[in-house]
């Protein structure tokens, strides 16, 4: 009987060690284990046995038991753990495929010259200050000296928008300008800003004019600021953006927030003024218009013309833009071409 025991044992380990799927597991544990298997009816059969014979063989058969038992629980843990790994390998992702590039843009070169300017004037002690796009036809107009029946006023034909019960008094800003107004009001000398920002103006479109552009005002209001300032603070300037060995010249110019008013230019620097393509055959590019503030302008904000005096300029990126990068249409700028902008990286 004991025989049998171990044969049946041996027999029955040794299929387990064949399983090789979880669902195997039930039938071979019914087949030994469940109530009409191999090894319980062995154990039922002890009854029958003598009983010198029962005590030996019953030790025999529950040791059986007890050890198939534990195989199998083991068995049933590996084979488990098995078909999890395989899951887990079928599923596995692939972290290290390369990803889809992102396009990266660069920044657009208006905003490029915008920041040189910018840099510039911050470095010679200007704060940057900014203000509204939808102006009132005071600031932009009338604060300026140009009032309303002014011949000057064609030199800034703009974009009207009517609020409730004032038509005609709210426009696009056609400069930067209405800021120098809007600074004094709010402020007392020294003052030293750049005003950066987009104008409007209702042009015929062409390759020098747009109907939206940037501009950059500046002023710089004190005690003792005099027309020689402005001459330094604007050659220095277009020395940092043009090159150290660029020369400027000033000529009369007229806007009726100034006076004097002036132009500036600096010498081409593709001909080094003797007159090319790029200069119209002048040797000069003209790159701002500037002056000394109109005491009517300080006046209005309650400055003391006697006490106060002081320069304002301004000037256009995209201008600039075209002058450094040999840009001949401005209309580029903002016709949303990537053939363009992907230039500027
Ligand atoms: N606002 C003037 C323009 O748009 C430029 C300017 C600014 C001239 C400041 C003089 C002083 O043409």
């Amino acid at each position: 009987m004991i025989d049998r025991i171990t044969e049946l044992r041996e027999q029955a380990l040794a299929e387990l060690r064949a399983l090789g799927r979880v669902e195997e597991i039930e039938p071979w544990r019914i087949k030994y284990l469940g109530k009409k298997g191999a090894v319980t009816s062995i154990l039922r059969q002890l009854g029958a046995l003598p009983p010198d014979e029962r005590r030996a063989v019953g030790q025999v058969a529950n040791e059986t038991k007890t050890l198939l038992e534990a195989q199998l629980a083991q068995k049933e843990n590996e084979l488990k753990e098995a078909a999890r790994a395989q899951a887990m390998e079928r599923e596995r992702i692939d972290v290290t495929l390369p990803g889809r590039p992102l396009a990266l843009g660069q920044v657009h070169p208006t905003t490029r010259v915008l920041r040189e300017i910018l840099d510039a004037f911050v470095i010679m002690g200007f704060q940057i200050v900014e203000g509204p796009e939808v102006e009132w036809d005071y600031y932009n107009f009338e604060a300026l000296n140009i009032p309303k029946d002014h011949p000057a006023r064609d030199m800034w034909d703009t974009f009207y928008v009517s609020p409730d019960g004032r038509p005609g008094e709210m426009l696009l800003r056609t400069h930067t300008s209405p800021n120098q107004v809007r600074v004094m009001e709010k402020t007392r000398p020294p003052v030293r800003v750049v005003v950066p920002g987009k104008c409007y103006r209702y042009e015929a479109i062409d390759p020098s004019h747009e109907s939206m552009f940037y501009q950059v005002e500046g002023l710089a209001i004190g005690t003792n600021i005099t027309f020689a300032d402005m001459k330094g603070t604007l050659s220095a300037f277009a020395r940092m953006l043009f090159g150290g060995e660029r020369k400027v010249r000033f000529r009369c110019d007229y806007f009726p927030f100034v006076e004097p008013g002036v132009d500036m230019s600096i010498d081409c620097y593709v001909c080094k003024g003797a007159g090319c393509r790029l200069c119209g055959n002048t040797g000069w590019l003209e790159i701002m218009g500037a002056g000394m503030v109109h005491p009517k302008e300080l006046e209005r904000v309650g400055y003391d013309p006697a006490v106060y005096t002081g320069f304002a300029f301004g000037l256009g990126p995209e201008r600039i833009a075209m002058l450094k990068y040999g840009i001949d249409d401005i209309r580029l700028f903002y016709s949303n071409d990537l053939r363009f902008l992907q230039q500027f990286r």
